[in-house]
């Protein structure tokens, strides 16, 4: 096959940041994307309806005025989060989901939840109004290893969560194992789970072997060989309960290669050169617009983007090793193989 037409595709697990970054990347993904999940875990954290209303405009105005990008805005939960102001953010359509982190798992997670009983009220209203709830899904007792940090939230927070708040829809975001693949896939109408481009491409060989490669340091961190293998098969199955979270999470090079360097993978600009040729590794090119442009906008409730994009095979592309940014160069994720697709055309013709 040397071509390909999908649905406009969505990323639903994205972080643009703010300011400088924000103008560096949001075009990135608004070339190929309709619409993206926007995490909240800027520098303070989008809290509030009305914090979710300002950094609606900020995006916007980082993007070209005829854009047709629609950015999906997410509440950060915080044990301080008022169920009121959730439900009335959602029901005006300013925000598509709240997120959930557990505190110190991730970047910017300190205001996050400790202690998920407390914020019992929030899910409940939440589960009442249909409100979705994205889960970054691991612990951060200091006595679980962190290879193990998935699998255990699973048992010790999700599933006891799930039980206790039984309507609410829950992604379980960014899966990094195959108990993660298991526990989505038997979750029933009310769970979906989203796959990162590069949990389909590394595993955790990448970061550690022959040097340490800040690049290929994200969170959850990549696993063992066979997990990357369950996620593959997982999202070249076509089952409706996995579809594309990107997590293209941008940090200047200066905060990836030093000392302690922050987590993330950025791969906004080279996420559908590479899903194709993982597709087409698995013999899936059929299953590629289930994945990024189907299966996620149904567990949302949304219509899938009217407008299409093409997909060409050819030489070897090459993309730039970094993008430029006025707070420092960006790097881009290298996905350590030959990319033969791209996007031909960028899709701004609705279907007749
Ligand atoms: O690698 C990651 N980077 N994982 C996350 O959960 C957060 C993200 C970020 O914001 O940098
Ligand atoms: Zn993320």
């Amino acid at each position: 096959m040397e071509e390909i037409t999908l649905r406009r595709p969505d990323d639903f697990h994205l972080h643009l940041r703010d300011d400088a970054v924000l103008r560096a990347v949001a075009p990135e993904t608004a070339r190929h994307f309709g619409r993206a999940i926007i995490m909240p875990n800027l520098v303070p954290p989008v809290v509030t309806g009305d914090d979710a209303r300002a950094y609606r405009d900020r995006i916007m105005a980082a993007l070209p005025s005829d854009t047709s990008f629609e950015p999906l805005m997410t509440l950060y939960l915080t044990e301080q989060t008022d169920p009121a102001d959730v439900v009335a953010a959602h029901r005006t359509g300013l925000i598509t989901a709240v997120k959930l982190y557990p505190a110190g798992a991730t970047t910017n997670s300190a205001s996050g939840v400790r202690d998920v009983d407390r914020v019992r009220p929030v899910l409940e209203a939440m589960a009442e109004a249909g409100v979705p709830l994205c889960v970054h899904g691991e612990v951060t007792d200091a006595d679980i290893d962190i290879f193990d940090r998935e699998a255990v939230f699973i048992d010790r927070v999700l599933d006891p969560m799930r039980r206790a708040v039984p309507g609410l829809r829950v992604i379980m975001e960014h899966i990094t194992t195959s108990e993660g693949v298991a526990y989505a896939r038997d979750g029933g109408d009310s769970l979906a789970a989203t796959i990162t481009t590069h949990h389909l491409v590394i595993n955790r060989n990448a970061i550690l072997v022959g040097g340490i490669r800040p690049h290929y340091y994200c969170l959850p961190v990549a696993k063992r060989e066979h997990h990357r293998l369950a996620l593959r098969a997982a999202a070249t199955s076509g089952e409706a309960s996995f579809f594309l979270g990107t997590d293209s999470a941008p940090h200047v090079d200066a905060a990836k290669e030093t000392g302690c360097g922050c987590a993330g993978c950025f791969t906004a600009s080279n996420t559908l050169s590479i899903l194709a040729e993982v597709f087409e590794q698995e013999g899936a090119l059929d299953r590629l617009e289930a994945f990024c442009a189907l299966n996620g906008a149904a567990f949302y409730g949304l219509e899938p983007n009217a407008a299409r994009i093409t997909l060409r095979r050819g030489r070897p592309v090459a993309y730039p090793a970094k993008i430029d940014c006025e707070a420092g160069p960006i790097t881009l994720f290298d996905p350590m193989m030959d990319l033969h697709w791209q996007v031909a055309d960028g899709g701004a013709a609705p279907v007749a």
